[in-house]
């Protein structure tokens, strides 16, 4: 008996502080913080309660948080609806307010005054009202011997239900969303609001100061914010933009922080995390590392080469393709340092060994019989998808990469027009809009050299069985498939959408690219695609029961599940990471760094001449540290991806001490495999936004209506 007590003990030691210590990994959902995560978080030091962050009583942090456009974060930092975020994620916006004459990109945008704000026709700010666990009323009845098709039938039939039931005779949202590849399900009501303003953007040269050199990496120097303010109808709710509507008044904005950070500092990050893949099999890690990340990288190396030798050669062409290329140039760079990460720092020996594990837990009791071999079926369905991934990943990075193709992919839907003669009207005008937008940042040469090269590679790297009649027909002049086609005629294909008649409408339907693309669409369809997609229904049911077991197996873990695009907290510390042997990376930089960087002959690295000449001046005001020096990024370990751009860093206290805007390269790879040791994600320094908008750009009126904490 003195013998099991002591055992007992033992264990306990062992488990609690392995508890205790835990690593920083995961995303965490906010409605699971009490449970899950408070004492953690305050153990590293946080002075908050899981209720001040998420709360459905009372106002709490998460009432700041915005989806901004759906596709990045943002929050507000002031009670009349002023909402901050990346400079590269308002890029796009900024890129279309610009041109030539006025190039927003290159100096910059500062209202100075409500009335001068730009207004933004489609984004939106969306906040989180509430969540709510609905899993007992999705799944319930389901068992293991519901089929499939059955269980995918309720389920779809449920969530229309119950999200229709939870916003009734409300102006909300609802959507209900599967965690755990469906062992869970959360609903989510948010509001929405389209009148989305901007009110503020550095000029490139400083919130995108390092470019697509320096993006990914560490040690950074870019003002990476922008600021927007959202608006209401008179009465508070959602509404178009319209010249009544006031600024939006938010249930909570962020205090402001100028105390700043030091090593070892507790921070989180709250913010909208798009895609992980956590708990991938080792084969999918094996593929990504020797098939797919080589070969997109190769692909987009090819575009962006030619599409940089375009824009150095034009200054119209420069503004054009600022947004597009780098968006190329985002992913591709991350793919490099994904795959360098996953193979350097052992990603692959840890799923092995996990998988081992589960494999050997999974064989020793009867109970577990429904996990047993589960692995070898995951494996059977990537054997059955071999080699299809990458006509997958070829068809995205290759066949609808020139913009060429992408028109006639957009101008597909438009050519089955309704007879109704309204919907008709505005499906029209729908079109003609894609087709300006299109033209408007289109330069002819350049999409030619990249449709060539590309179907060329295309030709080269995947089998004949996915090639095409037109493919085989002109694999040696690509050239004159793209010359042959009118789709690179603005007003010819405006004449058609303004007079539709069958014959007009058939001059699209049959332009050359037209029918390539159909043709490569019909054969993906028949070939590709019901592969994928059977082995994809089935590997998200056995991924399913994965987790279940992983679950079981590992009792004494928390679990997150992978990043959905839902509200998560992710929390770390401020910390300085060895990347490789005898490199060590202290995790604050400052202005003396920016200046290091400044190079007049390297368009990434000049500056403007008032910020040299503010730091000639050491002109720094309040922002400045113990040191004297301005601070402008620092790293920290919380768990982000994509999608957590412009989310809020916040301090102990919860207040607001900096802006997410990226991962250090080596650990673009936590998107499969978390590592503690080297995995920081990259903010900017809450001090070098306000420095900039107060000195640089004497947008001091900004800062009025913010809550600054000294
Ligand atoms: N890497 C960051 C992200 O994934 C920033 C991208 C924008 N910056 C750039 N230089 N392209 O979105
Ligand atoms: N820059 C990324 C974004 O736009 C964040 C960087 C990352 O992937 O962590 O969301």
């Amino acid at each position: 008996m003195k013998h099991f007590v002591y055992r007992l003990l033992a264990l306990t030691i062992l488990i609690l502080p392995s508890w205790q210590t835990r690593a920083e990994e995961g995303m965490w959902i906010p409605m699971l913080l009490k449970q899950l995560n408070e004492s953690h978080m305050q153990q590293m030091g946080m002075r908050l309660s899981a209720e001040d962050i998420y709360s459905v009583n009372q106002s709490s942090l998460k009432d700041a948080i915005v989806h901004f456009g759906g596709f990045c974060t943002g929050e507000m930092i002031s009670a009349e609806g002023l909402l901050l975020t990346n400079h590269h994620c308002a890029l796009g916006q900024i890129q279309r307010h610009s041109s030539v004459a006025n190039d927003l990109i290159s100096n910059g945008f500062w209202a100075r005054s409500r009335s001068e704000e730009l207004t933004n026709p489609g984004l939106f700010a969306r906040f989180l009202i509430r969540m709510e666990d609905v899993t007992k009323s999705i799944l319930e009845g389901i068992s293991e011997s519901t089929t499939e098709e059955d269980r995918q039938r309720i389920i779809t039939e449920r969530i229309a239900h119950l999200e229709k039931q939870a916003v009734e005779n409300t102006h909300y949202e609802a959507n209900i969303r599967p965690f755990f590849y469906g062992n869970e399900y959360y609903l989510f009501i948010t509001e929405t609001f389209p009148d989305v303003r901007m009110a503020g953007a550095p000029p490139a040269s400083i919130g995108k100061f390092g470019g697509d050199t320096d993006n990914w990496m560490w040690p950074r120097h870019t003002g990476d914010f922008a600021l927007f303010r959202v608006y209401t109808a008179p009465d508070g709710s959602p509404a178009e933009y319209h010249e009544d509507n006031i600024p939006y008044r938010p249930r909570h904005h962020f205090p402001i922080s100028l105390k700043g950070v030091q090593p070892g500092d507790f921070t989180m990050v709250f913010g909208y995390p798009g895609r992980t893949e956590q708990y991938l099999h080792s084969r999918a890690i094996e593929d990504i590392i020797e098939n797919i990340n080589p070969q997109r990288i190769a692909l987009r190396d090819m575009r962006l080469n030619i599409l940089q030798a375009e824009m150095d050669k034009s200054d119209e062409v420069r503004i054009q393709y600022t947004s597009k290329y780098a968006r190329i140039s985002n992913h591709h760079k991350k793919w490099v340092g994904e795959n360098w990460g996953l193979l350097n720092f052992n990603a692959l020996d840890r799923k092995y060994a996990r998988e081992n594990d589960f494999a050997r837990w999974s064989s020793k009791r009867k109970n577990r019989k429904l996990y047993g071999g589960l692995l070898n079926q995951i494996q059977e369905q990537y054997d059955r998808r071999q080699g299809l991934e990458l006509v997958q990943q070829y068809r995205m990075e290759a066949i609808l990469a020139p913009e060429i193709v992408m028109l006639a992919y957009r101008l597909n839907p438009f050519l089955k027009l309704p007879d109704n003669e309204e919907q008709k009207r505005k499906i029209l005008e729908q079109a003609e809009t894609m087709v300006e937008n299109h033209f408007k940042d289109y330069h002819t040469p350049a999409d030619r050299q990249v449709f060539v090269e590309l179907l060329s590679l295309y030709i080269i790297n995947i089998p004949e069985e996915f090639h095409t009649e037109s493919m085989k027909e002109h694999a040696n002049n690509l050239g004159s498939l793209f010359d042959a086609s009118a789709l690179k005629n603005e007003s010819f294909i405006k004449k058609i959408l303004q007079n539709p008649s069958d014959e007009n409408i058939n001059k699209l339907r049959n332009d050359v690219i037209s029918i390539f693309l159909n043709e490569y669409e019909s054969m993906y369809a028949q070939k590709v695609q019901p592969v994928l997609k059977e082995t994809g229904d089935e590997l998200d049911r056995l991924y399913r029961r994965y987790i279940q077991g992983l679950r079981e197996m590992e009792k004494y873990r928390a679990f997150y599940p992978d990043a959905n695009s839902t509200l998560r907290i992710t929390y770390g510390k401020v910390d300085g990471y060895v990347p490789r042997d005898a490199t060590s990376y202290l995790p604050v930089t400052s202005l003396d760094g920016v200046m290091e960087k400044h190079d007049p002959d390297h368009k990434d690295f000049t500056l403007p001449k008032k910020l040299i000449q503010l730091y000639e001046e050491q002109d720094y005001g309040i922002y400045k540290n113990e040191e004297g020096k301005l601070p402008v990024c620092f790293i920290a370990s919380n768990h982000t991806t994509g999608g957590n751009s412009g989310s809020p860093v916040i301090n102990a206290d919860g207040h607001l001490i900096g802006l997410n805007f990226d991962r250090s390269w080596e650990s673009t790879m936590s998107d499969y495999n978390y590592d503690p040791q080297i995995c920081r994600n990259i903010s900017v320094d809450i001090r070098y936004v306000l420095f900039i908008i107060d000195k640089f750009a004497g947008a001091g009126h900004l800062l009025e209506e913010m809550t600054l904490v000294q």
